[in-house]
This record gives structure tokens, C-alpha cells and sequence, in this order.
């Protein structure tokens, strides 16, 4: 029986604090502005993969959480592509390797939270497939290369290749060489950063990111304004409040830019809707807290779907969740660190 090559890996969770919204090339998935997310610890969300190549496999194939998955699909076939490629230089340059570029390739990915329902699963996904992908070559390129390729597959996921605070710079490039994540600061340099993820609705949304996208750039005059003069300016801001640990302002920006990304959302035609009315509650309680308080103890944000993620120190820890177990009193929480897990069912 032919040999099988494996290499397993896992990539945690990244939620934007600064939101990637709009492709200015849908192939390359490059974006109209620059984003910055935080990483959540591994022990909490992610997805573990698993890549395995034979020669006697016969086709590529992909199951996420035990069902078969399409892998012909342009943004997989490209990571993939651009992986063998990588893999294929290697073989040429050492003969001594065996020639897994030309081995079919059976991966296998679990993830342990509600796929597509706007926790950032793609990009989860994304960054422990070419992670894996990419231990199984043994590839020596960095995460910043890395990212590049996890890019093609979802936008998101090339932040998920690094922990701590990240960004994804846009580039100017056509070829996209420069649209890349970096970190701007490891969880070691704010330890102290808490994320609670309210699970509001663990249903798939219903306007996919990329159909959202499409849509706001075609038809929100918003957008316009924003991606040109409001993140560029706010990318700035965030990216020296994590530098100086200023939580007031990283949190303020963080509101604001989840605001104005649904606003844009609202602003497109069809009016595109991803909060709900729990979603709503959440901001009010939180600016409630932050009013009360005289300053920012919490910062909401939300992504393409109705749960909230919230930003806070660990020392306000009590008062955050405290305040939110008497709100939500059939809030399930779990702790666990850096980041603490709430689900809150529906209807609340
Ligand atoms: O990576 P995608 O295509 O799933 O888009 C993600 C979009 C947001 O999550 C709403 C924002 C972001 O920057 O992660």
C-alpha cells in the first residue's frame, strides 16, 4: 500500500475591529481598504485540519465537519495551485523529496462552533487549510507569504494566520504580491485583552460576505466615503492605540467602524440586514454600561451575522459579564482564556 503523508494544524478565529468590506478584484479577492482584527486564543474558536497526500489517492476531496465539500471551487483550486506550485519548486531543487505536488490531496477539517452564522469560520478554515497544506510540503515561506495564498481562498483568513493584533494591508499591486497581513502587536504585548462572543444565532446568514460585498460597493454611496476617508484615517488610529495599549480609543474605533459597516450594509440596494433585534439590545446594554461607567469598559462589534463579539480588559472582567448574565439571565457561559464564550439562545 502506497505510502500517506500527513500534517495536522489548527487556526484560531480573527474578529475584525477594523472591517475588510468590498473586493476591488473578486478573483484575487483583493480589498477596497486596509483591516485590523484581533485573534482569538486556540483554546476557543477554531477549525483543526488535517492534510493528507498519497499517491494512491485519486482525487482531491475535502470534508468539513464530516460532510464532503466542493474543492473545484476558483478560491480553493487557486490555494491549492499556488501550494503545489510552491511544493513543486522544492522537488525540483532536492530530488530526495518525494513528489507529493503531483499526489492528490484528502483533507479533513472540523470546526468547533456554528459554521458560516458570521464567526468568521472562512477564515478559520482558510488559514489552518493552507497552514496544513503548507506543514505537509514543508514549505518554507512565512506567514506573511502565507497569507497572500490564504487570502485568495477568503479575504478574512489571511489574518488568521498570525495570533495577537493583526492587519491586512490592502497593497496598491494588481498582482496582489502586496496585499498581505503583518501583526502589529503579539497577545504577549496587551495580555489582557478579553473577547466574549454572544452566540445569538448559530443559523448560516442569508446574504453570503462576498454576495454583501458586491452589493454595497455597486450601490452604497456610503462606501465610497468610507473606504476612501474614514478607514484610512481610522487604520491609523487603531494600529498606535494597540502600539500604546490605549483601550478608550481602540475600543471607540471599534464601535464606530461596526457601526458604519452595517450602515453601509443598510446604505446598499437591496438593503442588506445583519443584526437582529438581539443585536441591537447588545449595543444598547453596552453603551448603557459605558454611559454609567463614565468610560469605555466594553466595545461591541459585530460581522456579517446577528452575534456580537465584545472587546474588554480583564480587569473589568466581572462588570462586563456580570452585566450581561443579568440581562441575558440564560446566557451559558464558559470561560476560558483570553477569550470567554457566551452563547445566548434566541429570542431574548
Ligand atoms: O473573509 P470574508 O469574505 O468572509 O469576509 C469577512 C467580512 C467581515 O467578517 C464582515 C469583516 C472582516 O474584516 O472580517
Amino acid at each position: 500500500m502506497a505510502k500517506i503523508y500527513s500534517a495536522s494544524t489548527t487556526a484560531p478565529v480573527n474578529i475584525a475591529t477594523l472591517k475588510y468590506w468590498g473586493k476591488r478584484d473578486t478573483k484575487l479577492n483583493l480589498p477596497t481598504n486596509s483591516s485590523i482584527s484581533v485573534t482569538l486564543s486556540q483554546d476557543d474558536l477554531r477549525t483543526h485540519t488535517t492534510a493528507s497526500a498519497s499517491e494512491s489517492f485519486t482525487r482531491d476531496i475535502l470534508w468539513l465537519n464530516g460532510t464532503e465539500e466542493s474543492v473545484t471551487g476558483a478560491r480553493t483550486t487557486a490555494c491549492l495551485a499556488e501550494l503545489r506550485a510552491l511544493r513543486k519548486k522544492l522537488e525540483d531543487s532536492n530530488s530526495s523529496l518525494p513528489p507529493l505536488s503531483s499526489y492528490k490531496l484528502h483533507i479533513v477539517s472540523e470546526n468547533n462552533f456554528p459554521t458560516a452564522a458570521g464567526l468568521a469560520s472562512s477564515a478559520a478554515g482558510f488559514a489552518a487549510l493552507i497552514r496544513a497544506i503548507a506543514d505537509l510540503y514543508e514549505l518554507p515561506q512565512s506567514e506573511e507569504e502565507l497569507s497572500r495564498i490564504a487570502r485568495q481562498g477568503s479575504g478574512s483568513a489571511c489574518r488568521s494566520l498570525y495570533g495577537g493584533y493583526v492587519a491586512w494591508e490592502m497593497g496598491n499591486k494588481e498582482d496582489g504580491s502586496d496585499s498581505r497581513a503583518v501583526q502589529i502587536a503579539t497577545e504577549a504585548q496587551w495580555p489582557d485583552m478579553r473577547a466574549a462572543i454572544l452566540v445569538v444565532s448559530a443559523k448560516k446568514k442569508e446574504t453570503s460576505s462576498t454576495t454583501g460585498m458586491q452589493t454595497t460597493a455597486k450601490t452604497s454611496p456610503l462606501f465610497k466615503y468610507r473606504v476612501e476617508v474614514v478607514v484610512p484615517e481610522r487604520f491609523k488610529q487603531m494600529s498606535k492605540a494597540i502600539e500604546k495599549k490605549d483601550f478608550e480609543v481602540f475600543a471607540d474605533l471599534t464601535m464606530a467602524d461596526s457601526n458604519q459597516f452595517h450602515a453601509v450594509c443598510l446604505d446598499s440596494s437591496p438593503p442588506v440586514f445583519y443584526m437582529n433585534d438581539v443585536s441591537r439590545n447588545v449595543i444598547s446594554l453596552v453603551e448603557k454600561l459605558n454611559s454609567l461607567a463614565g468610560r469605555i469598559v466594553a466595545a461591541y462589534t459585530f460581522d456579517a451575522g446577528p452575534n456580537a463579539v465584545l472587546y474588554y480588559l480583564e480587569r473589568d472582567e466581572s462588570v462586563v459579564l456580570g452585566l450581561l448574565k443579568a440581562a441575558l439571565p440564560d446566557l451559558e457561559g464558559w470561560q476560558k482564556k483570553p477569550a470567554v464564550i457566551a452563547s445566548v439562545p434566541e429570542g431574548i
